[in-house]
This record gives structure tokens, sequence and C-alpha cells, in this order.
């Protein structure tokens, strides 16, 4: 009886381990990548006319790059990739697109730099799954159309005026908008209210909470689905006094998302640089520096200092506030700065931009406001400091002032 159970465990798990093994002969013998080249040979041989194409050997080709820590597979699969003949086939056969820029194919040999370098994605695997991600214990799934600009930067320090990577530069003028470097720095330059920028697409995975996120759990996504509304993707622990994210929710439109998130990806730490170098002769040429403007008057030059330090982020276009900060006093909202000729003596107002201040509660029981004033005596110079402040004590209403000349102000 016992016998009888076990000779038939052995005859079941024989044909299961048989299965199994069939099934990786037969991967081995077949595998994906084999089907598609074999389909695109055939598809060549009707493009070309040329029946001999058809009985082309397939073969795995890999783009070795050691001097980038690079291996890539991409080939075996999208073996059309630099035939111009393959340039009205579908995916995967097609040839690569010129992005419409003449000489963008032949600036980037695919043989010297490979393709993940520009994509991402896992090289060395020759399944789409894998190749393509997201998969586990990969960090760089394939990025999507809109993303891949980011990655121009990798040899490209300066992108501007550089062709095919115009959204990248309509990206860092909406970064410069909105003022982000008023809460982040970018190599050390700018606040730490929120973490510097530069380490973000470098972390891993785990290193962010997907509790509350919508989709995959991708880096791209995180980013992606936080600037849609950091508020839900990090709501705090208010029960242990962790106030919600101090982001201000852009309420931005999709395109701008897909901007700033290629432009958080074409950001590199010195760190992923020498993990992941790019030899120089692959960098790019440094463009000449973009000359510094020139101001006609203190009150312009200051306008541009708020906007270069990101005091905008805070304190609203022209210091007109409305940016809301919960439970601080006086209506919850950072206070404007078109006001301050009012309360403040040009010294008291370089006194206050200095040191920065803390906010006071509404409720004192309640959480810390989020956002403070943060202190800029390192980062701004004093000619910097006094073209703001002149710029600052400006902004007060031509009605105000008209107002406060009165003799029975107040009264
Ligand atoms: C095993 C075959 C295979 C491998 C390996 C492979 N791909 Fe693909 N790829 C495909 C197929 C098939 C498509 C067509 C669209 C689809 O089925 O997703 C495709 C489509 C694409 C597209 C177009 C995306 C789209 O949605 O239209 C890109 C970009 C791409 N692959 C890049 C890569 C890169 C980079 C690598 C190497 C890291 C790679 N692929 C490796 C099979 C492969
Ligand atoms: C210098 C950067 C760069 C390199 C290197 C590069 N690509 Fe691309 N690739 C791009 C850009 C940019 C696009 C265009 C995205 C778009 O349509 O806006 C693109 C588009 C594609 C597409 C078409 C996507 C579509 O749906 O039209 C495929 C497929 C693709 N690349 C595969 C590859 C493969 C395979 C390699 C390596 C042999 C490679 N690329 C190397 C930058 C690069
Ligand atoms: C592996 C490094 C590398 C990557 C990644 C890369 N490039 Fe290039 N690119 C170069 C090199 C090297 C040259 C040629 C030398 C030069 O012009 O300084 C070049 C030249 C060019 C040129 C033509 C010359 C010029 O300056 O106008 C364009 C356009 C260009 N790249 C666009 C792009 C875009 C867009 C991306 C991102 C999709 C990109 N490159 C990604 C290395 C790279
Ligand atoms: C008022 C301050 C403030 C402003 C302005 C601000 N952020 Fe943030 N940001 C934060 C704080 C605080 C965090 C950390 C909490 C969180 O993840 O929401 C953060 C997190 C991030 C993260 C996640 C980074 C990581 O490594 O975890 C990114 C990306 C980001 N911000 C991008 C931006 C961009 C781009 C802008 C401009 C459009 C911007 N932020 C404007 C305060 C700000
Ligand atoms: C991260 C958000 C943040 C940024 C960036 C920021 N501020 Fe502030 N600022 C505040 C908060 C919050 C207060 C209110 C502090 C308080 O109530 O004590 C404040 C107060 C002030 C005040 C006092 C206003 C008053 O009526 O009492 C001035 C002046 C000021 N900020 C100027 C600036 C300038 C100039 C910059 C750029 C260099 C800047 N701030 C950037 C958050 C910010």
């Amino acid at each position: 009886m016992r016998r009888g159970i076990w000779n038939r465990l052995f005859v079941v798990s024989g044909f299961g381990l048989g299965a199994l093994l069939g099934l990786l002969i037969w991967q081995e013998t077949f595998p994906e990548w084999k089907g598609v080249q074999a389909e695109y040979y055939r598809r060549l041989s009707q493009a070309t006319g040329d029946p001999s194409k058809a009985r082309t050997p397939l073969k795995i080709q890999q783009i070795y790059l050691p001097e980038f820590h690079r291996v890539d597979r991409c080939i075996p699969c999208h073996v059309g990739i630099d035939n111009p003949k393959m340039a009205n086939q579908p995916q995967p056969f097609r040839a690569h697109p010129d992005l419409g820029v003449p000489g963008f194919l032949a600036a980037h040999p695919f043989s010297e730099i490979g393709c993940t370098i520009c994509h991402h994605g896992q090289g060395p695997a020759t399944v789409k799954r894998f190749a393509h991600g997201p998969v586990a214990h990969w960090e760089e799934p394939l990025l999507s159309k809109e993303l891949i600009v980011g990655s121009c930067t990798t040899c490209h320090q300066d992108v501007h005026g550089l062709k095919g990577a115009q959204r990248l530069v309509q990206a860092k003028a909406l970064f410069d908008e909105k003022g982000c470097i008023g809460c982040h720095t970018l190599h050390g330059k700018g606040m730490l209210v929120g973490p510097e920028l530069v380490e973000t697409w470098g972390k891993s995975v785990d290193q962010f909470d997907f509790r509350y996120v919508k989709g995959e759990e991708t880096v791209s996504n995180w980013v992606i689905d936080h600037f849609r509304d950091p508020q839900r993707v990090v709501p705090g622990y208010p029960a242990l006094g962790v106030p919600e994210s101090a982001m201000p929710n852009y309420e931005l439109n999709n395109e701008e998302i897909q901007l700033l998130t290629a432009l958080v990806l074409s950001f590199h730490s010195e760190e992923e640089e020498t993990e992941r170098p790019v030899p120089a002769r692959f960098k790019a040429a440094p463009k000449a520096p973009i000359p510094e403007p020139t101001y006609t008057s203190k009150i312009e030059q200051g306008k541009a200092v708020f906007q270069r330090y990101g005091c905008v982020a805070c304190h609203g276009v022209n210091g007109r506030g409305g940016i809301r900060n919960k439970n601080m006093e006086m209506a919850e909202e950072v206070p404007p700065l078109v006001y301050v000729a009012e309360g403040f003596t040009k010294e008291e107002l370089k006194q206050t931009i200095r040191n920065g201040r803390y906010p006071a509660k509404a409720d004192s029981s309640g959480l810390s406001p989020p956002l403070w004033m943060p202190a800029w005596k390192e980062k701004l110079s004093e000619e910097e400091m006094d073209a703001l402040v002149e710029y600052l004590m400006s902004l007060h209403p031509e009605e105000l002032k008209q107002t406060a000349q009165l003799p029975d102000k107040g009264a």
C-alpha cells in the first residue's frame, strides 16, 4: 500500500521533471529572439526581393561595451535597427528613427555605444519581457518615448540648442518657472526643504514607498505619480506628528509631468558617474557657456534673483502669495511679499532673508507647518541681496503707497 503511493509519486515527479526539461530544451532551441529574427529575414527578403536573405543563419549578436560596463543584446530582436530599407516595417523590425535630425544616427554609432545608454532596459536579456522590463531585480526598465530625452545628458552636459533635445530645455524652463530650487538642491545648490534631486533617479525602488502610488513599482512611475499628487503619495504619519508632503501640488498636465520626470532623470550624481562611466571620447564637447544677462536696473536684477533662487515656489508669482501652508498662523498661507515695504526697513528685510524664520502654528497642538523660511545667508552674494531687496520694496502696490502717505493712516 505505502509502496504504491511512493511508486505513483515517483512516476508523477518523473513526468513533471521530464516536462520541465522539455520546456527548457524547447526554449533553448526556439528562443523568442529566434522567432523574431526568422520573421525579420523573411521580411527583409520581401523588402529587397532577394530570397536568399530569408535563409540567413540566425544568431545572437551582442554589443559588448567594457568601457561602459555594459553588454547589450537588443540587436538579436531589433536586427533591422540600422537598415534604412526597413524604415516602414512594424516594430521590432523597423530601422531606428533619426528624430528628424540629420546626422543623429551617424553621431551615435550603435556598435560603439549600444542601446541601453539611451533607452535603459536590461541589456543582457534576450527575452523581451526581461529586456524591456519592468521586472524584479532590474531597476532600469525601458524608458517610455516621453522620457528617453532625459538620457541625452549622460553624454551631452549642455543640451541648449541640441537638436532632438528641445523637450529637456523646455523642462528646465518649467523647473525655473516653478522655483523648484527654492526647496530642492541640485549638486548642493538650492535649499534642502526637499531631497537633493541629482540622487533621485539613482535610488533603488526599495527607497520609495509605493503604498499610495497608482501603477507599477518603478522609480519613474513613483516620480510621475508624485508629480500628479504629492500629498496622496506622501501623506505622512499625522498620528506620529509627521506632516504630509510639503511639495505644492502644481496641478500639472500630463505633458508637464513627463517633461519634469525626464528632467529629473537627466540629473546625474557623481556616484552614478563612477558606477556607470562614460569614456571621455563619447562625451560631446561642452558648449560655450551662456553669458550672464545684463540688467538695466537693480529692480530688474532683483527680480531675476527672486526667480533664480526659487522664492517664487513659496511666495508665489511676483511675490503675490497664495501658497498653502497647513496650520500656519495667518490664513494658513505663506505670506505674500508685496507689502514688505510697509513692515520692514531694507536692513530688517535683509536680516529676515539671511536668517530665515519658522512660522508660528495656528493651532498650537497641531502639526508644525510643512514650510518654513530657509536661511539664505550663505546662498546669496551681497550684490544679489541688495538687488533682491530693491525688487521686494518695489512690489508695494501703487494704491497702497498713496494710502501709506496719508497722515491719519491706522488711526
Ligand atoms: C526577445 C526580443 C526582444 C529583445 C531582446 C528586445 N526587444 Fe525591444 N521589442 C521587441 C518587440 C517584439 C517589440 C515590438 C513591440 C512589442 O511587442 O512590445 C519591441 C519594441 C521595442 C521598442 C518600441 C517600444 C514600443 O512600445 O513601441 C523599443 C524602444 C525597444 N523595443 C527597445 C529595446 C531595447 C533597448 C532592447 C535591449 C535592452 C530591446 N528592445 C530588446 C522585442 C525585443
Ligand atoms: C543616442 C541615443 C539612442 C541610442 C544609442 C539608441 N536609441 Fe533608440 N531611440 C532614441 C530616441 C531619442 C528615440 C525616439 C523616441 C521618439 O519617438 O521620440 C528612439 C527610438 C527607438 C525605437 C522606436 C520607438 C518607436 O516606437 O518608434 C526603437 C525600437 C529603438 N529606439 C531601439 C533602439 C535600439 C535597439 C538601439 C540599439 C541598437 C537604440 N534604439 C539605440 C535614442 C537612442
Ligand atoms: C553615449 C553618449 C551620447 C549619448 C547618450 C547621446 N549623445 Fe548625442 N552625441 C554624442 C557624441 C560623442 C556626439 C558627436 C560629438 C559632438 O558633436 O560633440 C554627439 C552628437 C550629437 C548631435 C549632432 C551634433 C550636435 O551637437 O548638434 C546631436 C543632434 C545629438 N548628439 C543629439 C543627441 C540626443 C537628442 C541624445 C538623447 C536622445 C543624445 N545625443 C545622446 C554622444 C552622445
Ligand atoms: C515648497 C517646497 C517644494 C517645492 C517648491 C518643490 N518640492 Fe519637490 N519635494 C519637496 C519635499 C518636502 C519633498 C519630500 C517629500 C515628498 O517626497 O513629497 C519633495 C520631493 C520631491 C521629489 C522626490 C525626490 C526623492 O528623491 O524622493 C521630486 C522628484 C521632486 N520633489 C521634484 C520637484 C520639482 C521638479 C519641483 C518643481 C516643479 C519641486 N519638487 C518643487 C518640497 C518641494
Ligand atoms: C520653502 C518655502 C520658502 C522659500 C523657498 C522662501 N520663503 Fe520666505 N517665507 C516662508 C515662510 C513660511 C515665511 C513665513 C515665516 C513666518 O511666519 O515667520 C516666509 C517669510 C518671508 C519673509 C517675511 C515676510 C513677512 O511678511 O513677515 C520674507 C521677506 C521672505 N520670506 C522672503 C523670501 C525670499 C526673498 C525668498 C527667496 C530668496 C524666500 N522668502 C524663499 C517660506 C519660504
